[in-house]
């Protein structure tokens, strides 16, 4: 792996991150957002989170400090130089597809185009390419400087060389890599997203308040945060999605997304990034 330069496309929650542990990990990097203003703040939520890390010795001072050379830019020529490209844009696959037909045209051939997307088929995206041997899934956690996994998808043409390339590609950011195959939700949210759709039913139906419905999950199963405080982090515009993709691809009514996601969508309520969902946050 001759790794130098990686370019970030989206510089939403997801691409800040992982522009982020790219640039402490010792990357040139450069975050590309058609937002000025979103590119603005995701830079004070890196300097945020890499305070933070700095604080518990967990990033050096030669870290924290090339968290300034992050370099921004607001349109997809800026990746011309790239040796590989990451994308984490919207959820959106007519958005992706035009994402990826226009980095086909800047990037050097033989350059890696991965998504970080949470559910669209890498297949579909690869197919808006003319090198989909070289199109992969490359699928991180939220919060990416502190989840390990990075979720390695292979399209039905992503290559060996190309898998093995982003593979050691997630070691280099110190994450582990976790290999699955091009599979609605993949194995991530294939699992995840119906527990958390199960709870926000068991809240629709009043078989819990919120408060109860995360601390049973915390304190009888120890996981890290209750499901309706994880669909908040993880963000319930993107949870209803996962679901609309697993309930049509999958086509069984045990995927149907809650009827309650829909409407906290419609309200605006889309966790902590508008300060409220099923919690809310200051
Ligand atoms: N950068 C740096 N530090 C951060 C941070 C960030 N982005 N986010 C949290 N932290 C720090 C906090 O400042 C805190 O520091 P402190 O100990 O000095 O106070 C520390 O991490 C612990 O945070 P908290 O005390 O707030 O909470 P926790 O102990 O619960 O840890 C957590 C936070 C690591 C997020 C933990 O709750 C957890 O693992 N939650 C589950 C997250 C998860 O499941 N993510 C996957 C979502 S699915 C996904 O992303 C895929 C998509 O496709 C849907």
């Amino acid at each position: 792996m001759d790794l130098k330069e990686i370019v970030v496309v989206g510089a939403g929650v997801m691409g800040r991150g992982i522009a982020q542990v790219a640039a402490t990990s010792g990357f040139a990097v450069t975050m590309i957002d058609v937002d000025p203003p979103q590119l603005q703040k995701a830079r004070a939520g890196i300097r945020d989170s890499a305070e933070r890390l700095h604080a518990k010795g967990r990033l050096s001072d030669e870290q924290r400090a090339v968290i300034g050379k992050i370099s921004a830019a607001e349109d997809l020529s800026a990746a011309a130089g790239a040796d590989i490209i990451i994308e984490a844009a919207s959820e959106n696959p007519q958005l992706k597809e035009k994402i990826f037909a226009e980095l086909d045209e800047v990037a050097r051939p033989g350059v890696i185009l991965a998504t970080n997307t949470s559910s669209i088929s890498i297949t579909l995206i690869a197919a808006a390419t003319h090198r989909p041997k070289e199109v992969v899934g490359m699928h991180f956690f939220n919060p990416v400087p502190l989840m390990k996994l990075v979720e390695i998808v292979r399209g039905l043409a992503t290559s060996d060389q190309t898998t093995a390339t982003a593979v050691a590609l997630a070691q280099a950011l110190g994450k582990t890599p976790v290999e699955a195959n091009d599979s609605p939700g993949f194995i991530s949210n294939r699992i995840l997203c119906p527990m958390l759709n199960e709870a926000v039913y068991a809240l629709m139906e009043g078989v819990g308040t919120p408060e109860a419905i995360d601390a049973v999950m915390k304190l009888g199963m120890n996981h890290p945060m209750g499901p309706l405080e994880l669909c908040d982090l993880v963000g319930i515009d993107v949870l209803l999605h996962v679901m609309e993709v697993l309930h049509r691809d999958l086509g069984e009514d045990k995927y149907r997304p809650c009827p309650l996601l829909r409407k906290m969508v419609a309200a605006g309520r889309l966790g902590r990034k508008t300060g409220r969902g099923f919690h809310e946050y200051a």
